[in-house]
């Protein structure tokens, strides 16, 4: 199938992540598609919006005055930062090195308050096809079709390479305020009405008071929010026509709610819409709590058809580097030590604080331990987020820094702060060394307080080495499998010399970081496969091939198929790059060898693509599995 008159949606997406002749008007769109985009030299910034900063203070006071605080005292209240306050910062966390903006909900919100908090966080949702009138400029219509704010900043931040992603909750509308619950609009229109329920849009269970019942999960209210029956068709059609809306304006990519309250098929059903309408959408959702051990997580990661956000890790890192908890950097390599539950760990959304948990430095004042936190999450497997301010060592203790404490007003903007510094640096390592964005992670050295690790990918490499504790350590680094040379740290302009793959005496300073980055040969071609199997177990020697009737892959003789590199247990990765059979029909398979010896091939019928003619695609397969 080729799409001889694209849609404005597919034309976007081809604008914005794929290099592709978009001049030509029959493309394979179909098969180029099919699987999901690369998010992963992606530097994430996470905002709430209201706290970032008030662009244009004539909205402030909104419908309701009352909801608003001018002092800034009252932390439940609107402080007025909105759409204009990010645009105006565009610049500033460019040159920080954010290339993905996660910003909080802007769908329109209830008009009350509820003992004193307003929905400044924006998940009490009125009308998922309007935007909260607070963060337009005053006057703005804020019906999707009509506002023009939000395709000023998505325009701006593209043609800065800053991708959007849009906060969305599908699990819920609002809780009861000023005696109205759940009453949803349709651009404008009322559709639905917790109390007056005549279509089932709503279940009417109680609230959750078993967090590891499934069925309470799944069906019971949390925290009075009124709770979608997503078995009524009529919701569903509104909840996707809504979201493909705001897709259609150029929102890159989506951070979904509580998706653990949510059937499983409701998400594959949800995201393969939204992908039909927009093949690149990259999506990551919030499975509260998830933990690598938990089991379920991980599931819901490889079948629900987004990535998730990393609480595991972001918990591992708390407990080590703010809370200096016995077992230290055990606790972190302990998470690392799982992904091979996940089929997609080096896309997990790695974090270490957000707007539901106290800030890392109202744990730990210490900014020092601050910027190891930062450098290890820009380093280490996944996609790193950073939460608002954090460059700026933001934080309000109050409370222990709980919710809302963990929302304060971004103050400061200085560009030469240590860690606006180093994200610059590290951000841009992201995008040029596949070793971090999407190789294997190797612990090198570990006990409680120092930490090295190498990412590998072909023959590009960065080794990171951390100390975190307050003296000075001397160690002994062996088998970094770094050529033989002197490595200069990319933060620290430091030097180390290897020699027979061992660097003796690495001398670490108190609370210090080192990133040592090498640089390979870049895969080339005219198109490039970036391929990934899992659900394969291999024993030491032995390696995946993937085998085909193209020359690119050896024409099924198994001795010249194209080899992938180990990522961790459960995933092997690789880039072939395709020229002769570029745009054409091909048909592969996998097989598992030692050496050149063939062990084992899938047993299946063979895989069949059309390549595209340039361009980059992704497969992503399971062993034996078609
Ligand atoms: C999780 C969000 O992160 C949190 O801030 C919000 O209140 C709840 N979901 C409910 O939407």
């Amino acid at each position: 199938m080729t799409f001889s008159h694209q849609t404005p949606a597919v034309k976007a997406a081809a604008g914005c992540h794929v290099s592709l002749s978009t001049e030509k008007d029959e493309f394979n769109w179909e098969f180029l598609f099919t699987r999901s985009i690369e998010f992963r030299q992606e530097t994430i910034y996470f905002i709430i919006v209201d706290r970032f900063l008030d662009g244009d203070d004539r909205n402030n006071p909104g419908f309701n005055p009352n909801l608003y605080d001018l002092s800034r005292h009252y932390w439940g209240k609107y402080w007025g930062g909105d759409i204009q306050g990010i645009i105006d910062k565009l610049d500033y966390l460019k040159n920080m090195g954010i290339t993905a903006l996660w910003i909080s909900p802007l769908f329109e919100q209830v008009e009350s308050l509820q003992f004193d908090n307003a929905p400044m966080h924006g998940y009490w949702t009125k009308d998922f096809k309007r935007i909260n009138p607070r963060f337009l400029a005053l006057g703005e219509e804020n019906s999707l079709s009509k506002c023009t704010a939000l395709n000023r900043l998505v325009e701006k931040a593209h043609s800065l390479g800053i991708k959007i992603i849009l906060d969305i909750v599908c699990n819920h509308s609002s809780p009861d305020v000023s005696g109205e619950k759940g009453k949803l609009y349709d651009d404008g229109v009322l559709i639905a009405d917790f109390y007056n329920d005549t279509h089932n849009w709503y279940y009417h269970n109680p609230e959750i008071t078993d967090w590891e019942n499934e069925y309470q999960l799944l069906y019971y209210e949390m925290a009075g929010l009124a709770t979608f029956n997503e078995s009524n068709i009529e919701y569903r059609n509104y909840i996707k026509s809504a979201i493909k809306q705001w897709l259609d304006i150029g929102i890159d990519a989506l951070r979904i709610d509580t998706v653990k309250h949510m059937p499983l098929w409701f998400w594959q059903e949800f995201l393969g819409d939204l992908k039909t309408h927009r093949p690149d959408l990259f999506a990551f959702g919030e499975w509260g709590f998830s933990n690598p051990k938990d089991g379920k997580s991980p599931n819901f990661a490889n079948e629900s058809g987004m990535s998730i956000l990393d609480f595991g890790l972001s918990g591992a890192i708390r407990e080590c580097l703010a809370k200096n908890a016995t077992g230290g950097f055990h606790l972190i390599q302990e998470v690392f030590n799982l992904d091979y539950l996940y089929n997609n760990a080096t896309e997990l959304i790695t974090f270490f604080d957000n707007h539901d948990m106290p800030r890392f430095g109202s744990l730990n004042p210490d900014g020092n331990a601050l910027r190891l936190a930062v450098a290890l999450i820009m380093t280490c497997r996944g996609i790193p987020c950073i939460y608002y301010g954090t460059e700026q060592y933001l934080h309000n203790d109050t409370n222990g820094g709980e919710d809302p404490y963990n929302r304060p007003m971004m103050e400061k903007w200085d560009t030469d702060t240590p860690i606006y510094q180093d994200l610059s640096k590290l951000s841009k390592l992201r995008k040029i060394n596949p070793a971090v964005s999407l190789g294997s992670q190797v612990e090198k050295y570990i006990n409680n307080d120092i930490y090295c690790f190498l990412r590998r990918y072909r023959d590009f490499r960065c080794l990171v080495c951390i100390n975190k504790s307050y003296t000075h350590q001397t160690i002994q680094l062996t088998n970094t499998e770094l050529m033989d040379d002197e490595y200069y740290c990319m933060l620290t302009g430091s030097s180390i010399e290897v020699i027979n793959g061992n660097v003796s005496n690495l001398q670490l300073p108190p609370q210090s970081v080192f990133v040592f980055s090498l640089m390979g040969n870049k895969v080339k071609g005219k198109t490039i496969v970036r391929v990934q199997i899992n659900g394969i177990s291999t024993k030491l020697g032995e390696s995946i091939i993937v085998t085909g009737d193209c020359p690119e892959l050896g024409n099924w003789d198994i001795t010249k198929g194209y080899r992938l590199e180990y990522i961790n247990p459960n995933t092997w990765f690789g880039e072939i790059s395709f020229n002769e059979s570029a745009g054409k029909a091909i048909a592969y398979k996998y097989a598992l060898v030692k050496g050149n010896q063939e062990v084992i091939r899938e047993n299946i019928a063979v895989r069949r693509w059309i390549l595209a003619e340039e361009g980059i695609a992704k497969w992503v397969d399971f062993w034996n599995t078609p």
